[in-house]
């Protein structure tokens, strides 16, 4: 693990090493209503321990660890601006006041480049009241209008009510259901797979109607 983390990845230039924020060229700043999305910073470190150290939290993503300690956050904030945790890695804070609420992201699909995978998560202080839906329809709408891709895909556990409504207010239409490891619940978990098609997204522009 140790080893993994300080590897440094010969492809990139010194001054992209030096400059992260190089390699999120095509990851902008996102603002939205309420929202400002912008990468994860060493100050986001104490509220990102204090938020996802939470089962409830944990136990509905993939790759979080569970307690979730300062340590783990520290190092999400350094592989993240390191590119080693996918590209667009997004802290979601207020736009009012530059609170941290929680993360979301985009991830390449191993096997399709026509398709990325969203995923979100938020403190429980802040659950219901419509963050992680205007946070997707941030990065959907960037991501539709920045790249040449067909889908973006988006898996929830079975039991996730709040995000598969979620997924329900971004347009997303249901695939099936699989299997996906979970590092907090230590094996696999059931989820349903939906996918949002850009001929959908277009018909959706107006948000507004979906909420
Ligand atoms: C899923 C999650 C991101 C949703 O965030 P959020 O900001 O609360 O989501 P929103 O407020 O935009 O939408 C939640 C919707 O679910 C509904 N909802 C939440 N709990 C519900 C419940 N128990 N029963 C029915 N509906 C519920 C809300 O009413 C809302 O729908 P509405 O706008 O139609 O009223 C948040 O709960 C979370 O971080 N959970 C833990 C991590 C996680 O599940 N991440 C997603 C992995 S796929």
């Amino acid at each position: 693990m140790q080893i993994e983390l300080s590897r440094v990845d010969p492809s990139r230039s010194p001054q992209d090493r030096l400059r992260p924020d190089r390699l999120r060229s095509d990851c902008p700043v996102l603002l939205s209503q309420r929202l400002v999305m912008r990468a994860p910073h060493e100050e986001d470190i104490d509220a990102l321990a204090h938020l996802a150290n939470n089962a409830a939290v944990a136990t509905m993503v993939s790759r979080m660890p569970h307690p979730y300690t300062a340590r783990d956050a520290a190092d999400f904030v350094r592989r993240t601006n390191a590119g080693e945790i996918g590209k667009c890695v997004y802290a979601i804070t207020k736009a009012e006041n530059g609170e941290f609420l929680g993360c979301c992201a985009l991830e390449p699909h191993v096997n399709d480049a026509d398709t990325l995978e969203i995923g979100y998560w938020l403190g429980e202080p802040h659950w219901n009241r419509g963050y992680a839906t205007e946070a997707a329809h941030a990065l959907i709408d960037m991501a539709f209008r920045t790249r040449d891709i067909a889908h973006i895909d988006a898996r929830c556990r079975v039991t996730n009510i709040a995000s598969r409504r979620v997924i329900q207010k971004c347009g997303f239409q249901f695939q099936g259901s699989g299997m996906v490891g979970s590092l907090a619940m230590g094996g696999m978990m059931p989820v349903e797979w939906f996918r949002l098609d850009r001929k959908t997204w277009m018909s959706l522009k107006s948000w507004g109607e979906m909420r």
